[in-house]
């Protein structure tokens, strides 16, 4: 069966290099505001009896995803045979829990949403903390495209010496796989988070750092106060400037900029979301990920499954 990739507006370079590796169309689809700030979408390209991917990252999602639901439900309408979604980044992943009485669990209820829209999902790292898997809180079919992997080759190919350096102990798995990969040592910083922007951290053996290049390793790079805190850390140490390097470049306001000025050497993230730091690239991957999706064959429904 025929499939066509449809951009939501910024995604157009994703779905372009998926179309590229899966040897599919990238289809028109036109998104954009009205005056009074309410979405239009429109499926130009026949859809009917096709898989629809639509290509759509989901940092920042409150200003996506009304767009990116509205072009599934269309998508469908208009006769599409599955409609499946890449999300390099997947939001609202680290509200996993009720901190405080009365807080919603935001997680839960977006993993609900997107499943009622689409068929399938593939994604990179998403911020799986007290949950063990996507299939936790996603009804539908999903891939994870793993980072680690890339981020090892990228150390590999590019840092001498390394010592990799976990933000907190919910990273440690993750950090000592990128390090495996890496051939390199481990640590993982001890990290007290008071609020959004108030973070400390510890390294428990400093001695372990000399003569090593420190690199800060995290899966979310969001205000920077973590990475932050940890290059200050090291610099009151007299320890070497660390590589910064994080899968997903979030960067809220000035993040980067403050994290480049707080004193790290470099900063560099996967191109889940574009930035100017993105030197990993996970198109290959990714497009693996969406063929493998794409050669799945539906769901029966339950009612039919016993014929
Ligand atoms: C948290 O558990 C994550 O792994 C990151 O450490 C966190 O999201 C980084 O956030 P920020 O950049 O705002 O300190």
């Amino acid at each position: 069966m025929k499939s066509v990739i449809l951009a939501l507006p910024g995604n157009e370079q994703l779905a372009a290099g998926l179309a590229a590796k899966l040897q599919t169309e990238v289809g028109r689809m036109t998104v954009r505001r009205f005056p009074d700030g309410e979405s239009y979408v429109r499926i130009e390209t026949p859809v009917d009896g096709r898989n629809v991917v639509l290509a759509c990252g989901l940092h920042d999602p409150d200003t996506k995803i009304l767009a990116l639901l509205f072009a599934a439900s269309t998508a469908r309408e208009l006769g599409a045979a599955r409609v499946g979604l890449v999300a390099p980044y997947l939001a609202y992943m680290r509200q996993d829990k009720r901190f405080n009485e009365g807080e919603s669990i935001t997680s839960v209820h977006f993993a609900k949403l997107i499943s009622r829209y689409v068929d399938w999902l593939v994604t990179v790292d998403p911020h799986l903390h007290r949950r063990s898997s996507l299939n936790d809180i996603y009804s539908v079919p999903s891939i994870i495209v793993r980072a680690a992997p890339l981020l090892a080759q990228w150390i590999r190919a590019n840092v001498e010496a390394p010592i990799l350096i976990g933000p907190d102990s919910e990273s440690e798995q993750w950090v000592s796989e990128v390090a495996r990969g890496a051939d390199a040592p481990h640590l993982v910083l001890e990290k007290i988070r008071r609020g959004d922007r108030d973070v400390s951290v510890s390294i428990p053996d400093p001695g372990a750092l000399r003569g090593l290049t420190p690199m800060l390793v995290d899966d979310i790079i969001s205000t920077a106060r973590t990475m932050m805190a940890a290059v200050r850390h090291l610099a009151g140490l007299g320890l070497a400037k660390p590589v910064c390097i994080g899968v997903h470049a979030v960067f809220s306001g000035s993040a980067h900029a403050d994290l480049l000025a707080a004193g790290a050497e470099r900063v560099i993230t996967c191109n889940t979301i574009a930035h100017e730091s993105n030197a990993i690239d996970v198109s290959g991957p990714l497009a693996e990920a969406v063929r493998n999706l794409l050669a799945m064959r539906p769901a029966v429904p339950a009612s039919e499954s016993a014929l």
